[in-house]
């Protein structure tokens, strides 16, 4: 019987292609650079598997381009880009690569903190630019994290494990928003304050991280409302999806001085960032960096390839979502 034929759409690090290139007929995107909306589209006619990243847009119109695809293996852990109710409707399934990027991003989320309350990133611009006059006792003073209150909006594995970093780590205070209670022996571990509204946790935090999905529902949820609640000088950061927050309300809010400053990994309309965010200084802005470690991007090919192994026997999916 042939072999399935799958389409990855970006490269993957060599050891994951080579694993998938043994078991399946694979194309793989030797350029790395973004596929149009067409090509996607023509791809559902001749793939019997499509591993697409949060960088394509798998919408309706795109599905509704062939027959052939059966799975939708994404190489990543959010799959708001993929209309999952229409490859429901045309008897695709869909699976993402839960679990194994969870550190990497936990570990990005506490960098953008560190960088933002500890000014690094206007610290080396000045560097770079040689405008460093030397060590003076009032020199780009930043927030200390000991003794501060971490909100996280969402309670998942990475906010948990951010949450794990920053209390054990840092000697910060653990709050959290989510849609339930955390299990007793994490809030206990963790000494996490439930806030069951949103508004009471950002009027409590002194840093504010984001840990929930993209998507409508959350779509503008940190918006200049969000924004005007959160304490005066305290600091935000995003390390989930760039649709949560309303930029234009962020940049105000950065440069009323109201927020001190601001963390970003994922903006709405990648790779653009919000045009207004360029010109602050106490906004640090990373290219959407949250899983990339060597050991993370190969963990997320093993983990979709378990996936497309699972389909291709018939077997239930490891990682189903739809
Ligand atoms: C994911 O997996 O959703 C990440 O944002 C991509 O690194």
């Amino acid at each position: 019987m042939a072999r399935p034929r799958v389409l990855v759409t970006r490269r993957w690090p060599e050891e994951v292609e080579r694993q998938l290139a043994e078991r399946f007929d694979v194309s793989f995107n030797d350029g790395d650079s973004p596929l149009a909306a067409t090509d996607l589209a023509a791809a559902m006619d001749g793939y019997d598997v499509l591993c697409p990243t949060v960088s394509d847009r798998i919408d309706a119109a795109v599905i509704a381009g062939g027959k052939r695809v059966k799975l939708i293996a994404n190489y990543g852990v959010g799959f708001e880009h993929i209309d999952v109710a229409a490859a429901k409707a045309n008897g695709i399934a869909v699976s993402n690569t839960p679990g194994v990027l969870t550190d990497a991003t936990a570990d990005i989320a506490l960098t953008l903190i560190l960088m933002a309350a500890r000014r690094a990133g206007e610290g080396e611009r000045e560097v770079r630019a040689g405008k460093w006059t030397g060590w003076r006792p009032t020199h780009k003073l930043g927030s200390s994290l000991t003794g501060k209150t971490l909100g996280l909006v969402g309670f998942g594995r990475i906010g948990i494990a951010t949450a794990r970093r920053a209390h054990h780590g840092f000697g910060m205070k653990i709050a959290y928003y989510g849609r339930r209670e955390a299990l007793p022996d994490i809030a206990r571990e963790l000494d996490a304050r439930f806030y069951p509204n949103l508004n009471d946790l950002l009027a409590a935090s002194d840093f504010v991280s984001l840990h929930i999905p993209g998507g409508p529902e959350t779509q503008g949820l940190i918006g200049a409302q969000a924004l005007a609640t959160m304490k005066p000088g305290s600091y935000l950061v995003n390390t989930a999806r760039g649709g949560v927050i309303d930029h234009a309300a962020l940049a105000e809010a950065l440069r009323s001085g109201h927020l001190a400053g601001a963390g970003l990994d994922v903006y709405p309309a990648e790779p653009k960032v919000p045009e207004e965010l360029l010109g602050l200084e106490n906004v640090v802005l990373l290219p959407h960096l949250g899983s990339a470690t060597r050991e993370t991007r190969i963990a997320m090919g093993e983990r979709a390839l378990a996936n497309i192994v699972a389909w291709s026997e018939g077997r239930p999916l490891p990682d189903r979502v739809a």
